[in-house]
């Protein structure tokens, strides 16, 4: 882990971000002294912008000490396609010189070291070359060559441009965190079935194709939701906290090397319209990975202003805010501390021209042919079980987002939010076509906190809107114009693996009798979710649970978790808090808490003592299309490959001899 000054300034979600980890790089993108920025096997699309760093490491003292930390400032780098005549990059982009930079930072070499506080410190020399784009397919090769013989080499490939346009809209729904196995279980809680057979199904069961993707980073094997989001949208792939930049060693989060997003390219090659939609704050990693470039995820005000204005400094491209944007997240709008130089962004977005919707109400009011903005709450939206099941626990919150005092009223849902956000991209996109990307973020963040039941229902509600989608581009007559994607970013371990008789076990005394409550294989009998009790009724419609609170529950665990309580029962009252602190002892220092399931039995944690929840995992995640290009989808590829094959249906990149095909 690298820590440079700055970047404290923005970690508003720092300790979520101080992992204390066992792998530590020096620039995980740069394995010698010298880094080429894009790093080698990166891949590019024709015409697509991005910059170019060079990076040259003169390590003061640590391990890699060299030249008394002195660092080759008369570096030279060149490029060269298909083994041709290398030339200097600066004649080849047509650009001039760009100045040399410098700066220090330091970095652990190992766990000794962190516990010992010795850093070790790199002074480094740099150029960047901004703004440029490769527009003939093929291979090229970057060298960068310093301390007079040394020389490290980027190898890049820029895929062949597509020549016809499939799909005038695409609409990518994320279940942020959403593995196969989530949808298994969520399957079994909201469809009955009778002798091994389901007598309904998920609409993703329906899907005509599937594939997997690969969700690691550039320089770890688990990722996170900014950098693989950024992988899903760029075709680059990023580091763990990056979005749209390949990370560099410099102190200043937003002057890594960018590259250019879907939505850039798409507005400034077909002037599409396009949205973002999420159950999340609208700055968080998912959404606003669509229009980010920094290093710091959590820079969340100066990112709500970069999805409006685009990225102001730094040449890049401006562009011209969403055509509809909505989710939760009103302290980066509301004037203060948390929004960008403390600006009114309600007052920013209404200055263009947006309408603004506080509720659900206004919402579906607002007209299709102004651009609009809805802010529904403070941080996240509260999640389906609790607006639809549990609504008593709503009046508990404080997160109006007008900034008055109380609980915000009148949420709108997923479906909601996206079927609204359809008929605005519809509207403003005409011929041009939309995209629009569409956040179940509640699936990761409850599975973060080992809320089962509530991960469950958001993905229910994931399904439940991809189903009122289909019906929805069906009734606009646009179903066959438009590409559906619905994937993850990355997963996390979760299963079942049983059931549980709650009753049993809150009767029991020890841990180790409350374990022989949990039934496995022919104990585990049949989903009672799908089973209507006499007296109970949640009233949620089709394709949802008739009852979350069985006699006999799911036995369900997670790849890791931090010590936790098991009762596997819904918990009526809220979202579950499995670790706390405990007085006098670290104020990062997690134990099972003592109000989290005081019924269930201990479960002793795998991840390190400073990790409150449960965390991401390796595993490759689902990916379901329907409509133009589906066939594209099968298979195991890369998330990069994601972007690519949209990019191919979509017409893009520098698209002046691409012709429309999907009439
Ligand atoms: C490197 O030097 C700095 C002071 O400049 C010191 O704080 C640090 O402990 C040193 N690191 C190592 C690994 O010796
Ligand atoms: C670039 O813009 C960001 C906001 O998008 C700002 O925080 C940053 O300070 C700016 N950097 C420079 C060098 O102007
Ligand atoms: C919803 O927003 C509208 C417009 O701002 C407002 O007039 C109305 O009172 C709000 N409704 C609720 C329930 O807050
Ligand atoms: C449910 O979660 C809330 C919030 O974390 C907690 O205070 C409460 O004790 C939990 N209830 C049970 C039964 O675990
Ligand atoms: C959990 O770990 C503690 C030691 O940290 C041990 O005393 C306890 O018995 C363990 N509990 C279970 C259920 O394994
Ligand atoms: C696209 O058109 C330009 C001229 O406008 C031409 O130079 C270029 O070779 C064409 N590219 C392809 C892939 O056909
Ligand atoms: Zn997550």
């Amino acid at each position: 882990m690298i820590f440079r000054q700055g970047v404290g300034a923005f970690c508003v979600a720092v300790s979520l971000s101080t992992v204390s980890g066992q792998t530590f790089q020096r620039l995980g993108s740069c394995p010698d002294l010298g880094c080429v920025l894009p790093p080698d096997q990166q891949e590019f699309l024709a015409g697509q912008a991005f910059d170019i760093r060079f990076e040259v490491h003169a390590p003061k003292n640590g391990s890699e000490a060299f030249n008394d930390g002195v660092p080759d400032e008369k570096f030279t780098a060149t490029i060269t396609k298909d083994g041709k005549q290398p030339q200097n990059i600066a004649p080849f982009f047509k650009l001039t010189e760009p100045a040399l930079e410098k700066w220090t930072f330091h970095w652990y070499e190992d766990l000794f070291a962190k516990d010992a506080k010795t850093p070790s410190v790199v002074n480094v020399a740099s150029k960047i070359y901004r703004r440029v784009a490769l527009y003939e397919p093929g291979t090229y090769t970057v060298t960068l060559k310093y301390y007079s013989g040394k020389a490290t080499t980027a190898t890049w490939v820029v895929r062949p441009l597509a020549t016809k346009k499939k799909a005038k809209n695409v609409i990518f729904f994320i279940g942020d965190g959403m593995t196969t196995n989530m949808i298994t279980a969520a399957r079994l809680l909201g469809h009955k079935s009778i002798n091994g057979k389901y007598q309904s199904l998920l609409q993703l069961d329906k899907f005509p194709v599937v594939g997997h993707q690969m969700t690691h980073s550039l320089d770890t094997f688990i990722t996170d939701s900014a950098n693989s989001a950024s992988a899903l949208y760029s075709g680059h792939k990023s580091t763990v906290n990056a979005m749209g930049v390949y990370a560099d060693s410099s102190p200043d989060l937003f002057d890594d090397p960018k590259v250019e997003t879907i939505i850039e390219l798409l507005t400034r090659i077909w002037g599409s319209a396009w949205g973002a939609v999420s159950t999340a704050f609208l700055a968080d990693a998912t959404p606003i990975a669509l229009t980010a470039h920094t290093r710091s995820r959590y820079a969340y005000g100066p990112l709500i202003d970069q999805a409006l204005h685009g990225v102001t400094n730094h040449s890049w491209t401006k562009t011209n805010g969403p055509d509809a944007y909505f989710g939760g997240g009103a302290e980066q709008f509301l004037p203060g501390s948390t929004s960008y130089l403390g600006k009114d962004y309600y007052a920013e977005f209404a200055k263009k021209g947006y309408s603004i919707s506080l509720n659900k109400t206004a919402l579906l009011a607002a007209s299709n042919k102004d651009r609009a903005l809805g802010v529904f709450c403070k941080s996240n939206l509260p999640v389906w079980l609790d607006r639809n099941v549990f609504p008593e626990n709503l009046d508990k919150l404080n997160n109006d987002p007008s900034g008055a005092k109380g609980a915000a009223k009148d949420l709108p849902g997923l479906k909601e939010m996206t079927l609204k956000a359809i008929d605005v991209l519809h509207t403003r996109g005409g011929k041009k076509g939309f995209y629009l990307m569409s956040e179940a973020a509640s699936i990761d963040k409850q599975m973060h906190a080992l809320d089962y039941d509530r991960a469950l229902g958001d993905l229910l509600e994931l399904d439940d809107t991809v189903r009122a989608t289909v019906e929805k581009l069906k009734a606009l007559g646009i179903l066959d114009d438009t590409l559906i994607v619905v994937s993850a970013d990355h997963g996390h371990g979760f299963d079942v693996f049983g059931s549980a008789d709650t009753k049993y076990l809150g009767a029991q005394k020890d841990d180790r009798t409350k374990r022989n409550a949990v039934g496995v294989y022919e104990n585990s009998g049949l989903s009672q979710y799908t089973v209507s009790q006499p007296g109970v009724s949640y009233n949620t419609g089709p394709h949802f649970p008739q009852n979350w609170d069985p006699r006999y529950v799911i036995a369900a665990g997670m790849g890791a978790s931090p010590d936790r309580r098991e009762s596997y029962a819904v918990n009526k009252t809220g979202p579950r808090t499995p670790a706390a602190t405990i007085a006098g002892r670290g104020s990062s220092d997690y134990y099972v808490s003592p109000s989290d399931n005081p019924d269930g039995f201990v479960v002793n944690g795998t991840l390190p003592t400073d990790q409150a929840q449960g965390v991401h995992s390796l595993t490759d995640v689902p990916v379901y299309a329907m409509g133009p290009c589906q066939e594209m989808f099968g298979g195991t590829y890369n998330n990069i490959d994601v972007f690519y094959k949209m990019s191919a249906c979509l017409g893009l990149a520098h698209g002046k001899n691409v012709t429309d095909g999907y009439r």
